[in-house]
């Protein structure tokens, strides 16, 4: 077997397959193999703990990536977690009358906010988005929306990219295409860059009476600059606009709460997503009770959202969170990864630009050929059994042992980068095609 067909393994072959019956090969863009290691990456698991993942060869990987798209906070297949949700199966998952993990789920998310009042669910972050969007569009009898950032794959969210705008550059995966989005939809959403008050201040003066919501992270790639999200709430009181905190992703990091919690600043509504439950589908919606009741008044409703895993997880994952005081614990080692990077591209000569919030770090290769240089990343850290990309997402299941083997690796693989940029035969060392950075087609 040459060195090309050793590393495609079953994973490859299997996805390979799957492109031809389900569209685009997988449900979500970011599990793509085309996203990390085009034909090369295992795509594929047979069985996960921790922050270790085997892959139908039987090859076990360490996962130095976002640990399941951000989900795993705890680590793959936490016990705990575990155990309760086994009871709920055993107990029944779904049945005719509701699960009462419900209401203790909702009693502990406004204990950990005190500014909340009241709770609804779904089980991912583009509903529980939708469903904001939605409340606040009949809370305050307007259409528009300001937003800035990523939300989702609904229509409310994609009909941005109706308006042929520049100005949406870096809200949006780049290719994404709007269509099957009604264009009835367009100018319903008004573009602003994060830390630029300037623009929402632009937004309001045009449209502010007109304005449903304004929509954001309370922080992602950056923090907020200070005063930032304190002049955001005040805009939106002062214009009537329900103030909506997307937390799917930067929600339980470095607190057991949302990062609002840590800023003190305090929105009308919050989406929780994906890390709530450690990889059981759950999320959830909280907020002030004024609003909230709007809920009743449109129609939010799902045969799915009354299921008891999802509650159940999220009770076990944030009462052992809390516990074990995980945010802590994953800003510690988001920062040991952050200043590990910067310390090793400069032994290595190799320019590089860190950022994101511990838990959330990332980094960014300042070259022209990046999608390459990325992919070579990827393939050589998968040579040396690690699941990595640009991103990584700090878990309580990577300890020293992981981090020790991640930053040897690192070692090794930024000298070949570097080597490889002084040779000038980046693409020469990829054995597969280079890396999509955005939304492509797969044809
Ligand atoms: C900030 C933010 N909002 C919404 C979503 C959508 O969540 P989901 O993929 O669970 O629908 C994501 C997913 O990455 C996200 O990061």
């Amino acid at each position: 077997m040459n060195i090309n067909e050793l590393h495609k393994g079953k994973g490859q072959k299997l996805y390979q397959k799957a492109r031809t019956i389900i569209p685009g090969g997988t449900q979500l863009l970011g599990k793509r193999a085309e996203m990390y290691l085009p034909e090369q990456w295992p795509s594929y698991y047979s069985k996960a703990k921790g922050c270790e993942i085997w892959d139908l060869n039987g090859r076990k990987f360490t996962d130095c990536s976002m640990v399941g798209i951000g989900t795993s906070v705890l680590g793959y297949s936490d016990p705990e977690v575990n155990a309760a949700v086994i009871g709920a199966v055993r107990n029944g998952s779904m049945t005719t009358l509701n699960p009462p993990e419900e209401v203790e789920l909702a009693e502990l998310l406004c204990d950990l906010h005190p500014w909340a009042e009241m709770v609804r669910y779904a089980r991912t972050g583009g509903e529980v988005m939708a469903m904001t969007v939605r409340i606040a569009r009949a809370a305050t009898g307007r259409d528009k929306i300001a937003f800035c950032g990523y939300h989702g794959w609904h229509d409310w969210y994609i009909s941005s990219n109706l308006a042929e705008d520049k100005a949406l550059d870096g809200h949006l995966l780049p290719g994404l295409e709007p269509l099957g989005v009604p264009r009835g939809l367009k100018d319903t959403m008004l573009p602003f860059r994060f830390n630029h008050l300037e623009d929402l201040q632009h937004i309001i003066s045009e449209h502010g009476q007109s304005l449903a919501a304004i929509v954001m992270e309370p922080c992602r790639d950056e923090g907020p600059a200070p005063g930032f999200l304190e002049s955001v709430r005040n805009l939106a009181t002062q214009v009537g606009a329900v103030l909506i905190f997307d937390e799917v992703t930067s929600g339980w990091r470095m607190a057991t709460s949302g990062m609002h919690m840590i800023y003190g600043v305090y929105p009308d509504l919050v989406a929780f997503g994906k890390t709530m439950s450690n990889g059981i589908a759950m999320a959830a919606v909280i907020g002030r009770a004024e609003i909230m009741d709007f809920a009743q008044r449109t129609f939010i409703s799902s045969s799915y959202w009354t299921e008891r895993l999802g509650p159940t997880a999220a009770i076990a994952t944030l009462t052992k969170h809390r516990r074990e005081n995980i945010g802590q614990y994953l800003t510690e080692v988001g920062t040991q990864v952050q200043r590990a990077w910067k310390k090793i591209a400069l032994q290595e000569g190799l320019i590089i630009k860190v950022s994101g919030i511990p838990p959330l770090a990332s980094f960014s290769l300042e070259y022209d050929n990046k999608p390459a240089l990325l992919t070579l990343f990827i393939q050589e850290m998968l040579d040396r059994k690690i699941l990595a990309s640009d991103r990584f997402y700090a878990n309580f299941c990577h300890k020293e042992r992981h981090l020790k083997q991640y930053f040897k690796a690192l070692h090794e693989v930024f000298h070949i980068l570097s080597d490889a940029l002084l040779k000038d035969d980046v693409e020469a060392r990829l054995r597969g095609p280079v890396k999509h950075m955005g939304f492509k087609r797969l044809t």
